[in-house]
Parts: C-alpha cells; structure tokens; sequence
C-alpha cells in the first residue's frame, strides 16, 4: 500500500463513563471530531482516492459517517472482548476480579478476560486484516484502542508483547508509510 491512516473512533460515552467494551455511541465530542476527520485526511494526503475499514461497532461507523469514501465492516477489527467484564470501569474490575486485575497488569499480552480476549487473541484474529491490508491501496482503519495498539507494533516493527502498552491517543489521525528500511509515521492532532 501507499498509505495507511490509522484513527481511533471519537470520543465515546463509555469512554467519558470510563467504562470498557460495550457499543455506545459517539459523545458530542467524539462527533466533533468525525465532522472533523475528512479536513485531517486532506490535509494529509490531498483528494485521494482511499477505502475506509470500520469494525461493526457502532463508534467506529459514526467515526467514518462524514466520509465520502468507499467503507468496509470487519469483525475482526472489533475492541478487544473483555469478557464479564465488559461495561466496567478499572476501579470495578479490580474490586470484583482483583487477582484477574493483578494477572492483568502482570502479563498484559497474555492476559485473557475471562469469557474474553487477550491480546494475542486479537493479533491472531488481525491476520487477514493485515494480509488484506498488504495488498490495498490507501487504507483509513479506523477502530479501537486495543486493535490499533495491535496494527501500529506490527507496521513499526515492535514486538506484539509490547503493543498493549503503546500509547494511541483519541482524537489523532496516525499516517503510516510503509517502507523497505522502515515505515514512516506522521501524527496530525485533531485539537477536539
Ligand atoms: O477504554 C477504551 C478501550 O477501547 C476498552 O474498550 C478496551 O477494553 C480498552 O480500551 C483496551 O485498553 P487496555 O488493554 O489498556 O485495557
């Protein structure tokens, strides 16, 4: 591919409820910045012809809504599944899973919610994604926080075991360009 553009979904409720999971919709702030995404896509690359690749969930879908882009679903880009634990904040986890929260932080890569995903759940799901991905031109993904952790280490060349801990902040439209020596990486903040 030429270019890959990676984005969270805006702002969501349950990410202002600081909950996990779930398939709320988009916060006022969150719709600021999917009106906002096709300017940044813009000012990236000028008019270009790309393909827009959401997961099924709702925020993600909301996120690309402005676009006027050809959009693809995949399930296998949907957030990492946590299991019971979905809908709860870190604070109720630790509370009412303490050793899982425990077994959590200790091996994050490893760590399966229980009825849930770990992390390496999720890269091995992503593998059709990426083999997909390697054949397209100009792809916007734009999908969860645990999944682009996944795809940004694999494109970086950073080891799975430290994706979990990367940092994808909200609101930030990620430009990707792969290269022989290495892939090239530019951030635009969205400033919402
Ligand atoms: O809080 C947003 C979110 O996408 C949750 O839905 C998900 O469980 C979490 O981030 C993944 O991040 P971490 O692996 O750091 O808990």
């Amino acid at each position: 591919p030429k270019y890959i553009w990676l984005s969270r979904h805006g702002e969501s409720i349950y990410n202002v409820e600081k909950k996990i999971g779930g398939d709320s919709s988009l916060s006022e702030r969150g719709f600021q910045y999917a009106k906002k995404l096709e300017q940044l896509v813009k000012e990236s690359a000028g008019e270009i012809n790309l393909t827009v690749w959401t997961s099924t969930l709702k925020r993600t879908q909301q996120t690309a809504n402005y676009l006027p882009y050809k959009k693809l679903q995949w399930k296998a880009l949907d957030e990492l599944d946590a299991g019971v634990c979905d809908g709860m904040t870190y604070e109720e986890i630790e509370k009412e899973y303490p050793e899982d929260f425990k077994a959590r932080d200790n091996d994050k890569y490893e760590y399966r919610y229980r009825g849930g995903e770990s992390y390496r759940d999720v890269v091995i799901r992503l593998e059709p994604v990426i083999m997909e991905l390697e054949r397209q031109e100009n792809v916007l993904i734009i999908t969860h926080q645990a999944v682009l952790r996944c795809i940004y280490a694999y494109f970086m060349n950073v080891p799975q075991e430290e994706s979990p801990w990367m940092s994808i902040p909200l609101h930030t439209l990620i430009k990707l360009e792969p290269r022989a020596y290495g892939t090239k990486v530019t951030k635009i903040k969205a400033n919402i």
